[in-house]
């Protein structure tokens, strides 16, 4: 067995930045995590590519396959160590799908053809891009930040000519810009603002830096997209939910969701961040959320009743964009005598 393709130990290195920090040649040097915070709130910033550490998305796709040709050899380590700690990594990638493919079609049926797909990963192996390409009038656009699967969705999408006659647009740039972002995909006519959309944050919230208010994605998004247009998200969560109600069982859903998001930072950053079921909540408040409210990914549209739960665990709820003139304006009284 090689160094390269013996298995990553858990807790031994290593884990971002090691290897990078003494590379020294072939990475540039590794940003600071302010530089990070302040990456996510611009439109054209992208993370440094690196040739050290894995990547989420194609650890994603040896996850799925692991005789992908996707992926190199580190991530796949980093999927089979994943898939030891928490056996269940391969099927909630599969609820990610369910998830998309549910939603897309639930927008279709209400008339809305325009997706926006955020951090789409590999279209590839992407449920957003096999369930749009099955409908003739529905457009689709996916942003992802980073370089290797914006180079091979390109390839992707040029060796295929029944793609290539599609409407679908990809962008290299940062999701999370998301004023920029919407009048940049409006001005090149990528997007058309005047029409309700269906946006897709899936499996991609969650990498937001704690540093940055994860409220105000949604929030934006609510701002900026015409009323009736389609929210949907789902986020990792390190709290089990009410069904498990061993304290012992709960407990050991926490560490391994923990253990699961420290092994993810062998990854080039960002990286996930679990949050609870309040917090989650918190964030997707401007929502008027479809029935039946927050469920799990594998359960949308219905609610969520596993009674086991596994780690990695994703909370999902669907909402559209609210009629904002429709509020009620608020009305402040007091008797200044
Ligand atoms: C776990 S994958 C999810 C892929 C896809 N949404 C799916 O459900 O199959 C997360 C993706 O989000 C991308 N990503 C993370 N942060 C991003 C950001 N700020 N802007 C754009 N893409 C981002 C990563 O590069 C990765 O491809």
């Amino acid at each position: 067995m090689t160094s390269e393709t013996a298995p990553f130990l858990e807790g031994r290195g290593p884990y971002w930045p090691d290897a990078c920090a003494t590379s020294g040649r072939s990475c540039p040097p590794p940003y600071t995590g302010l530089d990070r915070v302040h990456m996510q709130r611009r439109w054209a910033d992208t993370p440094v590519v690196c040739r050290c550490h894995p990547h989420p998305a194609r650890v994603g796709a040896a996850l799925c396959d692991p005789q992908t040709h996707l992926a190199t050899e580190r991530d796949k380590r980093l999927a089979d160590e994943l898939a030891r700690i928490a056996p269940r990594s391969r099927h909630a990638l599969v609820d990610s799908d369910t998830f998309t493919t549910r939603v897309i079609h639930g927008a279709l049926s209400d008339g809305v053809t325009q997706f926006l797909d955020l951090g789409s990963g590999h279209i590839a192996t992407s449920a957003a891009h096999a369930a749009v390409a099955g409908h003739p009038t529905a457009t689709i656009v996916h942003v992802d930040h980073d370089l290797h699967v914006d180079s091979h969705n390109l390839c992707e999408l040029t060796e295929d000519p029944i793609l290539m006659t599609r409407p679908r647009t990809l962008v290299h740039a940062n999701a999370f810009a998301i004023g920029p972002m919407l009048t940049s995909l409006h001005r090149s006519g990528a997007l058309d603002r005047s029409r309700r959309l269906c946006v897709l944050l899936v499996d991609l919230l969650y990498y937001l830096d704690p540093a940055n208010d994860a409220r105000s994605v949604i929030r934006r998004l609510v701002k900026h997209l015409p009323s009736g247009s389609w929210v949907a998200v789902n986020h990792l969560t390190n709290q089990a939910p009410s069904t498990l109600d061993s304290p012992g069982a709960r407990a050991a859903f926490r560490r391994d969701t923990d253990r699961w998001c420290r092994a993810m930072t062998r990854c080039v950053p960002p990286h996930p961040q679990a949050s609870s079921r309040t917090e989650f909540g918190r964030r997707i408040a401007d929502l008027d959320l479809h029935p039946p409210g927050i469920t799990s990914t594998g359960s949308w549209p219905d609610p969520d009743t596993t009674r086991l739960p596994q780690a990695p665990y994703t909370l999902a709820a669907v909402g559209r964009v609210p009629d904002l003139s429709e509020r009620e304006p608020r009305v402040t009284t007091g008797d200044r005598s």
